[in-house]
């Protein structure tokens, strides 16, 4: 057998599944990583290892026992000092080992594009303490957003009206937080107009976007997602430039997800995934190539063409209701058969750990971004998690 390259992937959800999709039709052999047999991207990889991302002694030896061609990391948490040590050993880390470092901490991030790089941010100041989160607050603000310096989707994030509140927020951090550093980021609350991704491809031939990609949030979470989303010609460059920044900074190949507000004219950075981001999934069915296919193409060194637009679209999240060890999906004929678009169904495979746990997206291609929307929201509530 000949595989093009061989790729280790660190956490294998759903967006690691349709990368491994994208990856094996470029002829890669990929290995599967997460804490726990059976997850969506082992389903459809060549090989699987089981254990814990966040466990630095068995991520290297993963590593050691399959010598990959590329450590494609899928999740925030991972042990990234032995991506950093095996990257100096001459392994390569997707996009870069400094990326992946700087992501997983907020605090991190922020330096790089608020300090180094001077782009336009929300006012904000670190706290390691209660009365470090009172001044914190006094500096940016009310109402503010106070969120772990290491957490992901929403985990341990409030925002908060009403000084009276700061105590909670601070110990609903704490209590939420990844890793060991007692360490929160309050930021001002930013009452944009509408958020954006945007898509952005660092590869061989240089740095490309995807057209914005518009989502709404809700507990930290995406419910929807729209792509393309109106925006002035002026505030899609300063995007673009803010974007191109930052990847040429953190370094490295693939498709990285540039989170930013938009209020007015302005365009404020939030945060980066150095990956496909979850927003990004209306890719599957908007452009000619997802962000999965474009990732795996710009890590492999091949050619990136512009991205064609099939038209307007978006993606909406099918969510379970209840933790539950034993369920099935059903309503997806329905769901398929919702007129006014071309819809298509991504579902899961995995098990419901928790409430609100998303267990599939639907998506929709249509006229306008509109219909997209509503037609994606409708055929996503037709498919049923029954227990
Ligand atoms: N400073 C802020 N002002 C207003 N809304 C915010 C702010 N920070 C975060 N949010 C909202 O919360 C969502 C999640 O926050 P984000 O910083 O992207 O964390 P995560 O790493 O969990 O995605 C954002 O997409 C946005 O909707
Ligand atoms: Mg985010």
């Amino acid at each position: 057998m000949a595989f093009t390259a061989k790729i280790l992937l660190l956490g294998s959800g759903e967006l690691g599944r349709e990368f491994v999709i994208s990856a094996k039709r470029l002829g890669c052999q990929v290995i599967a990583c997460d804490a726990y047999e059976g997850a969506p991207a082992m389903q459809v990889a060549d090989g699987f290892e089981v254990f814990s991302m966040l466990d630095g002694e068995r991520l290297r030896a993963a590593i050691e026992k399959h010598r990959p061609d590329f450590i494609v990391p899928e999740v925030e948490a991972i042990r990234t000092e032995v991506l950093a040590e095996v990257e100096a050993e001459g392994f390569c880390v997707v996009p870069s080992a400094r990326a992946t470092q700087m992501t997983m901490n907020r605090d991190a991030i922020r330096e790089v594009a608020a300090v180094e790089l001077g782009l336009r941010t929300s006012r904000y100041r670190y706290a390691e303490s209660l009365d470090e989160v009172l001044a914190g607050a006094e500096h940016t603000g009310l109402p503010c957003v106070i969120k772990p310096v290491m957490s992901s989707s929403g985990k341990g994030q409030s925002t908060v009206r009403d000084a009276t509140d700061l105590e909670k927020a601070w110990d609903y951090a704490v209590a939420n937080m990844r890793g060991d550093r007692k360490r929160v980021i309050v930021e001002e609350f930013v009452a944009f107009d509408y958020e954006i991704t945007l898509l952005t491809i660092r590869s061989r031939e240089g740095v490309s976007f995807c057209p914005p990609i518009g989502h709404r949030q809700e507990r930290g979470d995406y419910q929807e997602s729209w792509q393309p989303t109106p925006m002035a010609p002026a505030a899609i460059a300063a995007a673009q430039d803010m974007a191109r920044k930052v990847v040429d900074d953190l370094g490295g190949y693939g498709l990285f997800g540039v989170e930013f507000f938009v209020k007015g004219e302005e365009v404020i950075f939030s945060e980066l995934s150095p990956r496909p981001h979850d927003t990004g999934m209306v890719t599957l069915i908007s452009q000619n190539l997802s962000e999965f296919d474009l990732h795996a193409r710009a890590i492999l060194g091949l050619p990136v063409p512009e991205v064609v637009l099939h038209g307007a679209s978006a993606s909406a999240v099918i969510l379970a209701d209840r933790e539950s060890g034993s369920f099935a999906y059903e309503g997806q004929a329905e769901a398929l058969a919702t007129p006014g678009a071309q819809v298509d169904l991504r579902i899961f495979a995995k098990p419901v750990t928790r409430p609100y746990r998303r267990m599939g997206v639907a998506l929709a291609l249509a006229e306008d971004t509109d219909t997209a929307r509503r037609v994606a929201a409708e055929a996503a509530g037709k498919v049923r998690i029954v227990y």
